[in-house]
């Protein structure tokens, strides 16, 4: 049976364990320039609607360091944009690829693909959820924690899409995770009581970034205005002024803080330029672990002789 990674509610503790442990030893072999044929023979679709830097280059450099190629699909260029519905163009990708990342605006299409596919559907960002990015982010937490758990992981900004994902961590890795958000810019609730009703974990929720950053071991933060939200800008501006990462906000938290942001960042708004380039930020550690913890995702999913069985 083909597996999707839609939410990280399509994964059970032991996958992110799974998925920690295979993308460290992909990790290690990478630095020794050891590199797996684990993929071979398997194309990797990608389907984006959105801009991407990080994402799309990790997933191609992923397959095709482990021996597979990668297709890129600018959505605007398909029949998609002209109306060919979903559910055909996914029975079509299937024939053709082995496995398919998504990069688009309504969850609902990337739901509409996986139900279609023969194949396995990979989110990679809707408006509602980016789960691979908190994949990779906690392999990062690990890495200079040693651990996930026992920490306080305070959330400083949007309750957006990447807020979102992590929402959905804290309830099956049973994180204490702290999201200071503005009033009117909070985490959808559907998904934040969903998370609390599976009673593991802490997700507490403030309008106070100080009461978030208070003693916390990771401040993570994102953008004010995800991609298509630009209209919003100004006014976002206005409203998230006092949500910013700055040294002043870290001087609360416990004192080998380390700061994380997914990227792209914009320096002067979500997070100052010294903390940014600070000796707390991780970011570009952070960035470099979605090629690993892609390798281990698309291994799994995709990989030759393998059962999907994530
Ligand atoms: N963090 C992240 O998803 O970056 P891109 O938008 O560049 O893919
Ligand atoms: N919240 C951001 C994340 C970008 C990686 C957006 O959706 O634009």
């Amino acid at each position: 049976m083909k597996k999707d990674i839609l939410t990280l509610l399509d994964l059970e503790k032991e996958d992110f364990e799974r998925l920690f442990k295979r993308s460290r030893e992909l990790k290690a072999r990478h630095r020794k320039g050891i590199y797996d044929r684990s993929l071979e023979g398997k194309t990797l679709g990608l389907l984006f609607e959105k801009q991407s830097t990080r994402t799309r280059l990790s997933l191609e450099a992923a397959v095709i360091q482990l021996g597979g190629v990668s297709v890129f699909i600018s959505a605007k260029d398909t029949q998609l944009d002209r109306d060919e519905p979903i559910k055909d163009t996914a029975r079509v990708l299937s024939r053709f690829v082995d496995g398919l990342a998504i990069r688009t605006f309504s969850h609902t299409v990337v739901e509409e693909f996986a139900e279609y596919s023969t194949i396995p559907i990979i989110n990679a960002l809707t408006d509602r959820y980016h789960p691979c990015q908190i994949l990779s982010d906690i392999l990062t937490i690990i890495e200079c924690k040693g651990r996930y758990s026992e920490l306080k992981i305070a959330w400083v900004g949007d309750g957006n899409n990447v807020a979102h994902s992590w929402i959905n961590a804290a309830s099956v890795l049973g994180l204490d995770l702290f999201l200071a958000c503005p009033d009117g810019y909070m985490p959808d609730e559907k998904i934040t009581e969903k998370a609390r009703d599976k009673g593991c974990g802490k997700i507490s929720i403030t309008s106070d970034p100080f009461e978030a950053a208070s003693e916390a071991d990771v401040i993570y933060t994102d953008v004010w205005a995800s991609m298509g939200q630009e209209s919003e800008q100004t006014e976002r501006k206005k409203v998230f002024e006092p949500f910013r990462v700055n040294s002043q906000l870290i001087k609360k938290a416990s004192k080998d803080v380390i700061v994380m942001h997914c990227l792209p960042a914009h320096r002067g708004e979500e997070i100052s330029e010294d903390v940014l380039e600070g000796p707390n930020s991780v970011v570009w550690d952070q960035s470099e672990n979605k090629l690993h913890m892609h390798k281990a995702i698309l291994e799994i999913l995709m990989g030759k002789g393998k059962t999907a069985e994530v």
